[in-house]
């Protein structure tokens, strides 16, 4: 992030501590700041969490100034160290400073010249070849949007960088290729941030950056330009969130807090769908209805959790829209040379709307002709501007790493889409009660995550478990896997989750006594015998000794002999039941990894947005 206040201010450094905090969330294994201080460019930097920065910055205070900029860091070249946190400086007159997200392809290439030049490099990052490249510019220039322009006609791949220098003591410029960038509008002060997050606390007046942009931002202007060095404007939209929302709000984690605004996420991305003719909306769509109705199928592209809301919602879009669904995780989908055309509705689900695998798939889809749409929970990010149409979750921002309530606003808001296709289609698909039963489901949640007290105990009796298996079939299975997949991320214990009639094609040799298996039971209404089905796969690996956590409807007597717990879930239709089932698992995770004694918010080795390949 960075922020250039009012000339006479001395605020700089504790608006980008604040902003990292809450961008914190983003990456997490160093972080480090660098002020403009006179004649030259200060910084420090730490390995580790922002509060080992901030001892850092209370042991050597920095003297505050106007201008500043931040970073927190998830490791791509060069290990999490302290040299190789940003900011990093360029050249040797310690006068420029810049932070960078993303990779640079080339940079192999360019610190051989760098380095043959007699540069000298202070850490292993693709990062600070661009400062070095930078501070050449700008000798040669004397201005720093100017100097900019030249260097990234240079870089190969994606980036966000914002620079200063100290010959411009009021000026901050940053620039984007395929990573997030957003400004922020003060009142005599100006902010850029990968997300609105890092100047929520101070405005809610944004600008969107377009691709292949530079922005310069002073405290009173702000200017943007294409590469190119043709003029142009930004978007300016108002954030509708503020930071209350962007707090733990009395729990201990935000994961907690998340879990527990679930019911509000669902609320929210149903809310305004309908108009009064009983029609559904999506929120920008710039495709004509005609062009929807000769599609002929469907592709979901998503990554990890956002893959797991595709999966359900393909069983959903098929069932009511009749139309066939296909869904891939996205790095995959692109480099296999799918097969897709003008007649391919290719879905993308995105909390963040920044992830990398994802847009590369979207693009890859636009390239080949088909049509885009976007379920993003994220306003103007790059997936849905870069999309034909969008259909927004409603869930609010979501700082825990792990995903929780985005997972069920993405869930919520596949229904609509299958709706809204299945209407188009003119299928037969009873909308007036899937959509009624839509609207009961927050109180349903409500209700069930009033009863989560066993399911936290049983996850303190099983904090030392080794490893945990999830059974689920129909729209169970992408729940057994999200399940597993918490698990896994939060509490760092081996996980699994399986299509419950695969057991007998392998994994049931895993079974022996004492082996935890949760089972997630579809609905005695379901069609085609399947409860029937999955009380058999209880009864058979209750017979081979596993521990079996069963997760039924309210109800449901028929497991009570094979159970050795049950956690029970309110009914619903058979399709809509993963947006109660899979809250147990959540919540089941969250207290495994508080009982590990674990970083909830941020587990190891994670960050939330994953704007790498
Ligand atoms: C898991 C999790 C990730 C994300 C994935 C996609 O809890 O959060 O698996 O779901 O990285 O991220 P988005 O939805 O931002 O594209």
């Amino acid at each position: 992030m960075g922020y250039v206040g009012p000339r006479t201010d001395d605020k700089a450094l504790e608006v980008i501590m604040e902003g990292l905090g809450r961008l914190e969330y983003r990456g997490y294994d160093s972080a480090g700041v660098a002020v403009v201080a006179g004649a030259l460019v200060e910084t420090r930097k730490r390995s580790g969490k922002l509060s080992n920065l901030r001892s850092a910055l209370q042991e050597a205070p920095l003297p505050q100034t106007a201008t500043a900029i931040g970073h927190t860091r998830w490791a791509t070249h060069g290990g999490p160290t302290d040299a190789n946190a940003h900011p990093h400086r360029g050249g040797a007159d310690g006068k420029l400073a810049i932070v960078h997200n993303g990779i640079i392809e080339n940079f192999h290439g360019l610190r051989q010249s760098l380095l043959a030049r007699g540069v000298r490099f202070t850490s292993e990052t693709d990062t600070e070849v661009v400062a070095h490249l930078l501070s050449e510019a700008f000798t040669a220039t004397g201005d720093l949007t100017q100097a900019i322009r030249e260097v990234v006609a240079s870089l190969d791949g994606a980036f966000t960088v914002l620079a200063l220098h100290a010959d411009q003591p009021h000026v901050l410029v940053g620039a984007r290729r395929n990573s997030p960038l957003v400004v922020g509008l003060g009142e005599g002060e100006n902010f850029l941030g990968s997300d609105v997050a890092a100047f929520i606390g101070y405005t809610r007046q944004a600008l969107e950056l377009g691709q292949d942009q530079i922005v310069t931002i002073t405290p009173e202007t702000y200017e943007i330009i294409n590469f190119d060095g043709t003029p142009s404007q930004g978007k300016a939209y108002e954030v509708t969130w503020d930071a209350a929302e962007a707090e733990k709000g009395g729990y201990a984690t935000f994961m907690e807090k998340e879990i527990h605004d679930q019911p509000h996420a669902v609320a929210d991305t149903l809310r305004g769908r309908t108009d009064v003719d009983g029609n559904l909306a999506l929120d920008e769509l710039h495709i004509s209805e005609d062009e929807l109705k000769v599609v002929t199928k469907v592709v979901i592209v998503a990554c990890g959790t956002a893959a797991y809301a595709g999966m359900v919602a393909k069983y959903a879009i098929e069932r009511w829209a009749r139309i066939p669904v296909e869904v891939e995780l996205a790095h995959e989908f692109r480099y296999r040379d799918p097969v897709i055309d003008a007649h391919t509705l290719v879905v993308s689900i995105s909390q963040s709307g920044e992830t990398m695998d994802t847009l590369m798939a979207v693009r890859h889809a636009k390239e080949l002709g088909s049509r885009t749409i976007s379920i993003c929970n994220t306003h103007g990010s790059t997936i849905p501007r870069e999309s034909d149409a969008v259909l927004y979750t409603h869930a609010g921002p979501e700082i825990a790493v792990a995903s929780t309530k985005a997972f069920l606003a993405q869930i919520t808001a596949s229904y609509i889409l299958g709706l809204y296709l299945a209407r188009l289609r003119g299928e037969q698909t009873d909308t007036a009660a899937v959509m009624g039963e839509l609207k009961e489901i927050p109180a349903k949640i409500e209700k069930l995550l009033g009863t989560m007290d066993r399911v936290r105990e049983i996850a303190y009796f099983m904090a030392d478990s080794r490893a945990v298996l999830f059974l689920g079939r129909h729209v169970g299975f992408p729940v057994a896997m999200e399940g597993a997949l918490k698990l896994k991320e939060l509490a760092y214990i081996h996980a699994e989750g399986f299509a419950a009639g695969e057991l007998k094609h392998g994994p049931i040799a895993l079974i022996e006594p004492g082996q935890p298996v949760f089972i997630i039971v579809p609905s005695p209404d379901s069609e085609h015998g399947l409860h029937g089905k999955v009380v058999s796969n209880i009864q058979e690996i209750r017979a081979r000794g596993a521990r079996t956590l069963v997760i039924a409807e309210e109800g449901d007597t028929d497991v009570e002999p094979f159970a050795d717990e049950v956690i029970r879930v309110p009914r619903t239709l058979p399709l809509l039941a993963p947006l109660l089932t899979v809250v147990p698992l959540q919540v089941f995770a969250l207290h495994l990894s508080t009982a590990k004694g674990l970083d909830v918010d941020q587990p190891r080795n994670l960050a939330k947005s994953v704007t790498v390949e």
